[in-house]
């Protein structure tokens, strides 16, 4: 494993650590491909990077790239990832809503969305890409079980992702069943990768990524064979690990 670990002491800590280094992507090439994330780990990232924009960083010419989305919920459904991305990214740091791309669940053909979704991904050549990560070892929506040579696809939830996403919405059976996903290949041909882990329950699916055997039972375990990968916990998600990292102070 060749990941760099930071461990950090709060979520917001995190996110100005990670904030600051898609800002030196930004920096070194105005027109850079960006992979986001959904979920509630990503969220303190964001926050920074709209301070950031209002202090001057240009984000006009970045083009920004969804990892995944779900199949099943109504156009315009709140907690569309084409939604939430709105809410956490487009708006605070004013971006062109044309500028973010996210795999369209609404499709009539999801297989070939699927595919052209794939092809966007490759051709845009991701300079930099944020994961998180489920409890159960998930990256994007790729679920234990799902190979490392994956590409963007249709695919089914597991029921303990459906439990964990019952949170956003008003009862547990409304959590869709089926998603759009980028595959775990897809996700590995990032030029960089930054996984964010938050809170205690991510413990366990950490440790299993970074220390355990690269196995399909932890897809996260796939970035092991990634060159460039750096992992930013808070103290918590850093307690299953078997080494004691100690958390990094920020300037
Ligand atoms: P979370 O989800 O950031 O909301 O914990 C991460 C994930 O499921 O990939």
């Amino acid at each position: 494993m060749t990941a760099v670990i930071d461990v950090h002491r709060d979520a917001l800590d995190v996110g100005r650590s990670v904030a600051s280094r898609i800002a030196e992507v930004i920096s070194a090439r105005p027109d850079a491909a960006v992979g986001v994330a959904t979920g509630s780990s990503p969220e303190s990232i964001y926050q920074a990077l709209a301070e950031m924009v209002a202090t001057g960083l240009d984000v006009g010419q970045v083009q920004w790239y969804a990892l995944d989305e779900y199949v099943g919920l109504p156009q315009g459904h709140p907690e569309s990832y084409r939604a939430v991305l709105d809410r956490v990214l487009v708006r605070p740091l004013g971006l062109d809503p044309a500028t973010v791309h996210v795999p369209d669940g609404f499709a009539s053909d999801l297989e070939q969305a699927a595919a052209e979704y794939d092809i966007l991904i490759r051709a845009a050549q991701i300079d930099i890409q944020l994961l998180g990560i489920g409890s159960n070892g998930h990256i994007g929506f790729n679920e234990p079980g799902s190979t490392f040579t994956s590409s963007t696809r249709v695919t089914e939830l597991s029921e303990s992702t459906r439990r964990d996403n019952a949170r956003y919405f008003a009862h547990p059976d409304l959590v869709p069943r089926s998603c759009l996903t980028q595959g775990i290949s897809t996700i590995l041909s990032a030029a960089a990768i930054e996984l964010v882990a938050i809170g205690a329950n991510k413990g366990p699916a950490i440790a299993a990524a970074l220390e355990g055997p690269t196995s399909t039972r932890s897809p996260a375990s796939a970035l092991q064979s990634h060159r460039h990968v750096r992992v930013s916990l808070d103290t918590s998600a850093s307690s299953s690990l078997s080494h004691d990292f100690g958390a990094v102070p920020l300037p």
